[in-house]
């Protein structure tokens, strides 16, 4: 009987929308878990393979140079589901960041938090071989062939573990506010605007380089379709980066982008995050424009939570 649960565990594999193992880490509250390898089904490393294979002609054309040495340093597998382990260990002795596995999504202060220790919170579950192309939520592909590469870069790095301690800003100053409903209205504006900045940076981002204008933004160096759109389509408006901009706009994550910004480096970036800290030290993130990203119950709590233990 033991080797069938087995193998019906195998069978269900680690798949986005069916994984027992998941389900079950969900249900018992572990959000932090380990990576079952032996899970990986047959059909899990084909999507694998076939997600990574498809990409590395568009990562040649339009990713940032940064990104491609990033694949190169990390030895990826084309026709296996990585080890997370294995991916660490080319990894941290770079910047020191690791891929940490987690079971579903990470309130936002949590994620920020992870970013500050140098630890990236990583799906590990792959999306159904049968839609390669559009998935709304993260999965192994996106996590690991899409952000963890630019985590070998140095100043990028740098950027996000300084992104993380906006974060710790954040409750700080919420800290400072008695008033609970005062508190939330500024938490609120914050967290938009640090989501924001990550979308139109982290996941969206492009860099105008020697060679043109180059992709270095996770959602578009895991999508086959809008990695070539963002650079190529006349339907996107492709603007330099401006930080009052970016902190008002909101976004929609279910369409390709309309609308993208464009850094001049990584340092750039890194600069931009002294920047938005220093924004929300002065309370000009408390008044946001309203609109997306909602801000949910958990993310919300999670913000809250942190302050409190700070107060
Ligand atoms: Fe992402």
């Amino acid at each position: 009987m033991a080797g069938l649960k087995t193998e019906q565990a195998a069978a269900g594999g680690l798949t986005t929308t069916r994984a027992p193992f998941i389900d079950q880490a969900q249900a018992e509250g572990r959000l932090y878990i380990h990576q079952p390898y032996e899970l990986y089904s047959a059909g899990n490393h084909d999507a694998w393979q076939r997600l990574f294979t498809r990409m590395e002609d568009r990562w040649r054309r339009y990713a940032n140079p940064r990104f491609l040495q990033g694949i190169e340093s990390l030895c990826l597998d084309p026709k296996r589901v990585p080890r997370l382990e294995d991916v660490n260990r080319f990894l941290s002795p770079l910047t020191g960041f690791k891929a940490k596995p987690v079971s579903g999504y990470v309130p936002s202060f949590l994620f920020f938090d992870c970013l500050r220790n140098r630890e990236f919170p990583t799906t590990i579950t792959i999306r159904d071989g049968a839609t390669l192309d559009y998935l709304p939520e993260p999965d192994i592909f996106h996590d690991i062939a899409g952000h963890v590469p630019m985590h070998t870069d140095r100043a990028f790095a740098e950027a996000l573990v300084r992104f993380g301690d906006c974060a710790h800003t954040a409750a700080e100053i919420a800290a400072g506010i008695k008033d609970e409903q005062e508190k939330i209205r500024r938490v609120t504006g914050i967290f938009k605007a640090m989501a924001r900045f990550f979308w139109f940076t982290i996941e969206f981002g492009l860099m105008r380089g020697d060679d043109g204008l180059k992709v270095y933004g996770s959602g578009l160096l895991s999508s086959y379709g809008e990695i070539a759109h963002s650079i190529d389509s006349p339907l996107v408006q492709r603007y330099p980066m401006q930080l009052e901009w970016v902190v008002n706009q909101y976004f929609e994550i279910d369409h390709y982008q309309p609308l993208l910004f464009v850094v001049d480096s990584f340092d750039h970036i890194f600069e931009l995050v002294g920047e938005l800290e220093r924004w929300m030290r002065e309370g000009k993130l408390d008044n946001v424009a309203a609109g997306e990203p909602a801000v949910s119950e958990p993310d919300l709590r999670s913000f809250l939570e942190a302050s409190r233990q700070m107060g």
